[in-house]
């Protein structure tokens, strides 16, 4: 071993704080997760999505002439632009939405008038401009998969009702915008998470809030990140989904379907935390958005699909679910396909990344950690 190898190394960086946050506080001890002080349960309850945003950029909570000027701000720049759906249209239809998505922001970021500034004000101002922007992508690229035409956004509408707006042409059912909005809250903000990480590790080299938020996409489409409550729904499918099946039957299957995948050391996404080795604070109050939902559309058979893996992997290795655990199902009641709740989890989490780009910003480091070099010793030609 040499001098260098017998240093610590810190694989995944577990364990390791690489810097301050004024952001968000997760802990683990408490099974709490504060943003800018503030309960994220609390803020699910009582906030709107739009009222977060501006918590999570501006360190307060907005007072009304600031709400009220940032929803018209919203709702004027939801329209999809024309560059970003030419972009998309030479897609093929069943390109991964997570793709399209991080394609669409980087078409922004290149046609951006401002894009070389890196002020604060105009990079406060393209966050707005992406928050607005973003779910038109998502609700484009699902009905173009589906070969519907692109539904006009409405201005009459707040956040959550103009994206199940756009997405399904129909204004939807007051309980199923209450889930929506808090599966928004509650994807909002996580402190230094890989795809955070990521966009604070492009916003150190100076790079703008596009390229760094296009980086965090990348990060955030891996099934160990983001891509989980994708991976959950298919698990769900390959348990399979039957309407008409009780609820005890079908948590009697997955729990058998849970026993074979541990048997056979799979990893069974939707389950396990980096951080909450207790259980993901934020599950309680999505899961509670999933029972709305169950109840909503009839669908008691998911809940026991839910609750059949959920007890077996308690049983088997202690470990307890995740935010994306809940979620997944949740987007599948409304109507989503599953492709599209990674781009989901984009659209919210659009606020923490951008709000950690203008904190790293703000007191810059460039991100650059050491190697341990373990490969051949010095030799020549
Ligand atoms: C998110 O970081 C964040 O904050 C992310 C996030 C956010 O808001 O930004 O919270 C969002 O990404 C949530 C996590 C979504 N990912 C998944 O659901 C993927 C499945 N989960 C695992 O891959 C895992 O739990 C991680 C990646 C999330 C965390 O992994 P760690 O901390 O590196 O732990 P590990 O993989 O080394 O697992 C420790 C042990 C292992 O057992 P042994 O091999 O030591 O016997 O627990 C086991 C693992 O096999 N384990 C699992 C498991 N998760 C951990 N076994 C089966 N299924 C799992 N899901």
């Amino acid at each position: 071993m040499t001098q260098e190898n017998q240093q610590e190394i810190h694989k995944g960086l577990d364990g390791v704080i690489a810097d301050y946050t004024a952001i968000s506080k997760v802990n683990p001890e408490s099974n709490s997760l504060l943003y800018r002080g503030y309960p994220v349960q609390q803020l699910a309850q009582q906030l709107s999505f739009e009222e977060v945003a501006l918590l999570l950029w501006n360190g307060e909570l907005p007072t009304a002439a600031q709400r009220d000027e940032f929803t018209a701000f919203e709702r004027s720049h939801r329209a999809l632009a024309q560059e970003v759906k030419t972009a998309i249209d030479v897609l093929p239809t069943d390109t991964h939405p997570m793709d399209v998505g991080r394609t669409a922001v980087s078409v922004l970021g290149a046609i951006h008038p401002e894009a070389g500034d890196t002020s604060p004000e105009v990079e406060l101002r393209k966050a707005k401009e992406l928050f607005a922007a973003f779910p038109a992508v998502v609700a484009y690229d699902q009905r173009r998969r589906r070969g519907l035409e692109l539904v006009e956004p409405r201005e009459d509408l707040d956040y959550s009702q103009n994206f199940l707006w756009m997405t399904f042409g129909e204004e939807a059912a007051p309980e199923v915008v209450e889930a929506f909005r808090v599966s928004m809250v509650l994807y909002a903000e996580h402190s230094f998470n890989a795809s955070t990480f990521t966009a604070r590790v492009v916003t150190s080299t100076l790079a703008d809030l596009h390229s760094a938020i296009t980086s965090a996409i990348g990060a955030l489409k891996g099934p160990l990140h983001g891509g989980a409550n994708e991976a959950v729904m298919h698990t769900f499918e390959e348990i399979g989904i039957d309407p008409k099946e009780s609820r005890e039957d079908a948590a009697a299957r997955s729990k058998a379907w849970m026993e074979q995948a541990l048997a056979e050391k799979r990893k069974v996404m939707g389950f396990g935390h980096r951080v909450y080795k207790n259980g993901d604070s934020r599950v309680p109050t999505m899961r509670g958005a999933l029972d709305s939902m169950v109840a909503h559309y009839g669908r008691g058979e998911v809940m026991g699909l839910y609750d059949g893996l959920e007890a077996a992997m308690d049983e088997a290795k202690g470990i307890k679910p995740n935010l994306d655990y809940p979620a997944g199902p949740t987007y599948h009641l409304m109507g989503f396909d599953t492709e599209m709740f990674t781009p989901l989890f984009i659209a919210s989490r659009i606020t923490g990344w951008s709000a950690h780009v203008m904190e790293q910003r703000a007191d810059n480091s460039l991100i650059r950690p050491l190697s341990a070099y373990n490969g051949p010793d010095e030799r020549s030609l």
